[in-house]
């Protein structure tokens, strides 16, 4: 690490004239680490992507989304389907011994099986290595060691770490084409771009979370253009279209989703249950720390004061009409005997007892009315950064409102996020909140007490490397205004608080069999880690939001 702020220093003008910056070293230090992590702990995503590398090895495609021999049926799209198909051609015959290809209804598999997909994993991360690496190429001269820093705070990511490498998946790839579509954007290959993010849609459809910012976009930049414009007929309006862009950019997208969907067409109404599973609930097994983790906070804080005040419930009841608070204590107790019951098992359906249910729809229209907002100033000047801006703010808005959200879509807000966070100082304080609480929020998805020095410890070092390397070769603020001192100060105390929060609910987790009042409390640590991080992401999309929408300078 050390060698790297020394690359940082400008000074020296032989690194000026030549840098040569690599990310080499960090695959391989990168590499060393994954694979000592081999024969650590994976979760039940381990044995849904063997089951798939099962299923596409073993059934013809046209059973590929019918199949629920286990219950971990496929719901990733065609492209993805052949990706475990890909790879299941390369399993040795020793590991298909081991049962790697078997289709069971769960897996019955031994370290042969894991060290084969786990180095699947780490040999298709190579793809966001090279991607990075072409950025590095790619940039100017004045923005090279920035554009460093930021590529090697994307492949040593905590997020990657514990996701790809611990826990089990394959986003390392997944978001190195949907990195390449950023690229191509930022170096105006429209075409490109749009080939890129439909194969990222193809491969993964988290996003489309994305979309919005990409079509208008790709819509004001390559299909409209306004320059000789000049409304006098609403003839005029035709002519603003480029119709030569539009259809070359409509047939590289098609054409990537013909042959991704052709073949299944016949059974599309399938491939959409799959794909869409809307009969989840609002949160996760473990809430994500989004809004809707606050409301549920807040629900649970109103029972409380209602069962031990009464009277409260009575001005309540003044103010609101019943239907829409509970009409009784009676009915309160019965409400909340039947959350009990469902937070016994998995807690798939969240249930509040004093506030109104939330609805799909209204998940779905907060996130759209978000997403519309982030969008619009992309359509009046499409810039880059705006673009980059209106990335990130889409991902936030489908993380903090969106229906069923996974603790793992901050990745959809934090690798658009590093693109932009270089190019004015005043990102970097929403930029540090959502590093930091989205990184922390992903820890209880390893639960094993082992693992708990590795990512606290991890992501420690990687926090404090990174924030100040990024601080270092981030541009001072561009306009002379004030730098709003009270959030800089808060998010610094926020951040520094997350290390004794992490380590107070592992000591909680510790002591649970020894003392059985604490074994109550078992979704209290859950809870705790979703309430903080959410504040802090929160925090974090409130002041991107602020400078995108109220500073003007800052994105041309
Ligand atoms: C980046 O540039 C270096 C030389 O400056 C070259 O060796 C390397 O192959 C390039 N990498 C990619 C991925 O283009």
């Amino acid at each position: 690490m050390v060698k790297t702020t020394k690359k940082l220093s400008t000074s020296d003008p032989a690194i000026q004239n030549k840098p040569k910056l690599s990310l080499w070293n960090f695959w391989v230090s990168a590499t060393l680490l994954k694979l000592l992590l081999i024969p650590g702990y994976y979760s039940t995503d381990f044995d849904v992507h063997r089951n798939w590398l099962a299923l596409t090895n073993k059934l013809p495609i046209k059973q590929w989304y019918f199949e629920d021999t286990s219950p971990w049926t496929l719901d990733y799209p065609p492209f993805f389907a052949h990706f475990e198909w890909f790879l299941s051609q390369f399993v040795p015959r020793w590991v298909q011994q081991d049962g790697c290809l078997d289709i069971v209804e769960t897996g019955n598999f031994g370290l042969p099986t894991v060290m084969f997909q786990r180095i699947t994993v780490i040999v298709s991360e190579l793809l966001l290595f090279v991607a990075l690496q072409i950025y590095i190429n790619k940039s100017s001269l004045s923005e090279r060691s920035a554009n460093f820093v930021v590529a090697s705070s994307i492949v040593l990511s905590p997020g990657f770490l514990i996701i790809d490498h611990i826990h089990f998946q394959y986003n390392g790839f997944l978001f190195s084409i949907l990195i390449a579509a950023i690229l191509a954007a930022k170096h105006q290959r429209y075409l490109l771009c749009g080939f890129f993010f439909a194969t990222a849609l193809c491969f993964k459809h988290i996003f489309l979370y994305l979309a919005p910012s990409f079509f208008a976009f790709l819509l004001r930049v390559y299909v409209l253009d306004f320059s000789n414009f000049k409304f006098k007929s609403y003839y005029d309006l035709i002519s603003i279209v480029q119709w030569k862009n539009l259809f070359k950019l409509a047939g590289v997208v098609l054409a990537v989703f013909g042959v991704c969907f052709a073949p299944l067409i016949s059974q599309w109404s399938q491939l959409l249950t799959r794909l869409f599973p809307f009969s989840r609930g609002l949160t996760h097994a473990y809430w994500a720390p989004n809004f809707w983790a606050l409301y549920s906070l807040l629900d649970k804080v109103l029972t409380l004061i209602i069962l031990k005040v009464p009277y409260i419930h009575k001005c309540l009841t003044q103010i609101i009409a019943p239907p829409l608070i509970p009409a009784t204590i009676q009915e309160i107790k019965w409400k909340l005997q039947q959350y009990n019951v469902g937070t016994k098992g998995l807690v798939q359906d969240v249930y509040f007892v004093i506030l109104p249910q939330i609805q799909p729809k209204l998940t779905f229209l907060l996130t759209l009315f978000y997403q519309v907002l982030a969008i619009i100033p992309v359509l009046f000047s499409p810039s880059f950064k705006r673009f980059i801006g209106s990335l990130t703010l889409c991902g936030f808005a489908s993380f903090l409102f969106g229906w069923h959200v996974h603790e793992k879509a901050i990745m959809l807000v934090i690798i658009p996020f590093s693109f932009l966070v270089t190019s004015d100082r005043r990102l970097l304080t929403p930029f540090r909140l959502v590093v930091s609480a989205g990184y922390v929020s992903l820890f209880p998805l390893l639960h094993e007490s082992s693992d708990f020095l590795l990512k606290l410890l991890y992501t420690l070092v990687w926090s404090i490397i990174y924030f100040l390397a990024l601080r270092q070769v981030t541009k001072m603020s561009s306009s002379v205004q004030r730098r709003v001192f009270f959030f800089d100060r808060f998010a610094l105390f926020y951040i520094i608080m997350l290390v004794p929060m992490v380590i107070a609910v592992q000591l909680l987790d510790g002591l649970k069999w020894r003392y059985s009042i604490l074994q109550k409390f078992e979704f209290a640590g859950l809870m705790i880690y979703s309430i903080y991080c959410s504040i802090g992401i929160l925090s974090s999309w409130v002041g991107l939001s602020w400078l995108y929408n109220f500073d003007e300078p800052l994105w041309m």
